[in-house]
């Protein structure tokens, strides 16, 4: 698939090299694609209209806040897959919304499929999904079409990827990930990640 990554943080930077890893085309999608904070960047770079022009899925990893500004920026179309890595982190999500997923969701054009996906770990994690050699979960929420993409694409890289359910969900994902980022800031380090045991029946519900 062509994966448009949009943000070349720590997030962007890591899941565009799972996502090349597994076999994907990627191009990242920064503001000042010339300039020489992105000159160490491997990948394809462009502006991220130019890198969501013709991707099959737009991923995105920019700080909430600047979801209002960048969505729109990118000229999406029906047909596309978004998926959400993002979280807000010591504020609420911005316009009112319940959840970052909401607002990703209200500021996408109709026929464009949103997950919530890959904003539940910390970022040096997601590039294998693992932690100790072990599968991490990763809790995904959304529209069908794009939980199946991030399910393939959170499996191919290493992860335990579960659906949680659909758009009502993305709050139980952005919880998960707000467990992970309070057990961080309570001493915890960033080397941990929450996996499943036990042997649930993993079928359809
Ligand atoms: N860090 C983690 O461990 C982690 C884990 C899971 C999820 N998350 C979430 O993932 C998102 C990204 O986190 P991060 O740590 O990678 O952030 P970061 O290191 O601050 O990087 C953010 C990127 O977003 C870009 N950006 C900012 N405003 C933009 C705009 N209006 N249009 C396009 N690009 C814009 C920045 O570009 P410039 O360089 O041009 O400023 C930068 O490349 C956040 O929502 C965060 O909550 C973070």
């Amino acid at each position: 698939m062509r994966i448009a990554v949009i943000g070349a943080g720590s997030v962007g930077r890591a899941l565009a090299g799972a996502f090349e890893r597994t076999g994907h085309q990627v191009i990242v999608g920064v503001r000042d694609p010339d300039g020489a904070k992105h000159a160490d960047l491997t990948h394809e770079r462009a502006t991220p209209r130019a890198a969501a022009d013709g991707a099959a899925v737009v991923v995105l990893a920019v700080p909430a806040p600047a979801l209002v500004e960048a969505i729109p920026a990118l000229g999406l179309v029906g047909g596309t897959v978004v998926l959400d890595a993002t979280n807000a982190v010591g504020a609420p999500p911005p316009g009112g919304h319940a959840t970052v997923g909401d607002l990703v969701a209200s500021l996408v054009p109709e026929g464009v499929a949103v997950a919530k996906a890959f904003d539940t770990i910390g970022a040096e994690h997601l590039a294998t999904g693992t932690v100790d050699g072990a599968p991490v979960l990763l809790p995904v929420a959304g529209d069908e079409a794009a939980t199946a993409v991030a399910l393939e694409l959170g499996a191919a890289i290493g992860f335990d990827a579960v659906v949680v359910g659909g758009r009502e969900a993305f709050a139980m994902v952005e919880q998960h990930a707000a467990l992970w980022i309070a057990l961080m800031r309570r001493g915890w380090g960033r080397d941990f990640g929450f996996a499943v045991i036990g042997s649930p029946r993993r079928g359809e519900p």
